[in-house]
Order: C-alpha cells, then structure tokens, then sequence
C-alpha cells in the first residue's frame, strides 16, 4: 500500500500541468482496490491454514496415524512416512483382512485425486468412490458423528500431506491368505 501511494504521488506530480489534487484520485482508487484484493487473498490463506492446522490436531487426537501409520503395531511408527499406509492387516471375521491404505496426497496410491467430498464421505458414510463400504475397523460410524467443519478440515489437512509412494496389499476376501501380518480375534 505505501510504495502505492508513492507510485501516485510520483505518478500526479510528474505532470507538469496537472498539479490538481483530483489527478491522483483515479490512481488512489486502483490502488485502494488493489490493497483489497491483496488483502482478502491473505485472509483467503490464513482461513485455509487454520483450517489445515485444526485438521492436524483433529487427526493427532483421533488417532488416525495409530492404524495409518506403517511400524505403529511393532511400537515403532515410521514417522518420516507418517499417514503413508499400515503394514498389518485387521483380520474381520467373515469379511476379510483390511490395511489401513495411504492417506497422502499420493495421486495413485493415496488420497490425491479424491475431492474433499469423497474423503469426508469415506469419514461419514464409510463409502469409497468405488462405491465399496470400508470395514468397520475403520471407524467410521464414529466419525459420522464429526461436525462439517471438522469433517472438511481433515480432508483439507489429509490434501496437504506431501505425497508418499505406497499402495497397501488387499483387501484380502475371506479365505484368501493375506500378504502382511494380520491383528485377528482369537477364540479362547
Ligand atoms: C482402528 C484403525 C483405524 C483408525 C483409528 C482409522 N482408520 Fe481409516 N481405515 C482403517 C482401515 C483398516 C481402512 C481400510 C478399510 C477397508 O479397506 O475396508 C481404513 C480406510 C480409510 C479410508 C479410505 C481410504 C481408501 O483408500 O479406501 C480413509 C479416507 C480413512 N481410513 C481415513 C481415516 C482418518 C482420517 C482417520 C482418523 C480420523 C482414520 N482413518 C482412522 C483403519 C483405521
């Protein structure tokens, strides 16, 4: 805004003969709008920062990472590839062994190339684009109980995760031999 107003000043009195004030007054209006316009699109950011941050927290406290998180189960999460996808399954009985899939912004293994729609449906509804109904070890029908708001700010934060190379083997239906460790039900 100041090195603007400079601009104006420079700009009405390098005109010999325009040494009325009013002179200014069309470039004063540019460059008020123009502050505006700088101004909304840094409110615009740091409403979408806020946002990520509160997505980060909700994520933290949830706990998504514990089943996301490949090493978690072996007490040694891999955080450099935090969110990247487990590495054991949970066997349910009937239905099959599930891994907790990437949630990056990886556009073929993770996340990427869903809209913040289908991450929060997947949340809330636990339907996947493809039309499949996550497991219930995912624990969606508690998180339908999340708020919009808190909904969106964890597919906004997921998107913002750099991206991480890492498909998760399965599903693997019931009966089919899983490739990874498997958590399971024990009978006594
Ligand atoms: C108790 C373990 C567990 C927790 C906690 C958990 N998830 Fe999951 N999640 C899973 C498993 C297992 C799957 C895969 C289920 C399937 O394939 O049917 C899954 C699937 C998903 C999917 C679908 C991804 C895809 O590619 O199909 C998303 C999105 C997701 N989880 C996000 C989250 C988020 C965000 C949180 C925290 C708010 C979270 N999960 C907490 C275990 C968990």
């Amino acid at each position: 805004m100041g090195a603007c107003l400079r601009r104006t000043k420079e700009r009405s009195c390098a005109k010999r003969s325009c040494a009325k004030r009013s002179c200014a007054k069309p470039w004063l209006a540019a460059c008020t709008a123009f502050a505006l316009v700088n101004m909304t699109a840094v409110k615009a950011q740091e409403a979408d920062q806020q946002q990520a941050a509160r997505g980060k927290y909700l994520v933290a406290v949830i706990g998504c990472g514990d089943c996301h998180t490949a090493g978690y189960f072996f007490g040694r999460p891999d955080t450099a590839h935090a969110l990247g996808g487990s590495d054991v399954g949970f066997e349910i009985p009937q239905l099959g062994v599930f891994v907790a899939p990437n949630l990056t912004s990886d556009a073929q293994t993770g996340l990427g190339d869903w809209t913040n729609e289908q991450i929060i449906a997947a949340l809330q509804t636990g339907k996947r684009p493809d039309g499949r109904e996550l497991a219930p070890i995912m624990p969606w029908r508690d998180l339908a109980s999340l708020s919009r708001e808190d909904a969106m700010a964890i597919a906004v934060y997921l998107k913002t995760l750099p991206p991480i190379k890492n498909k998760v083997p399965g599903p693997f239906g019931a009966g089919i031999r899983p490739t990874v460790p498997v958590m399971k039900i024990v009978a006594p």
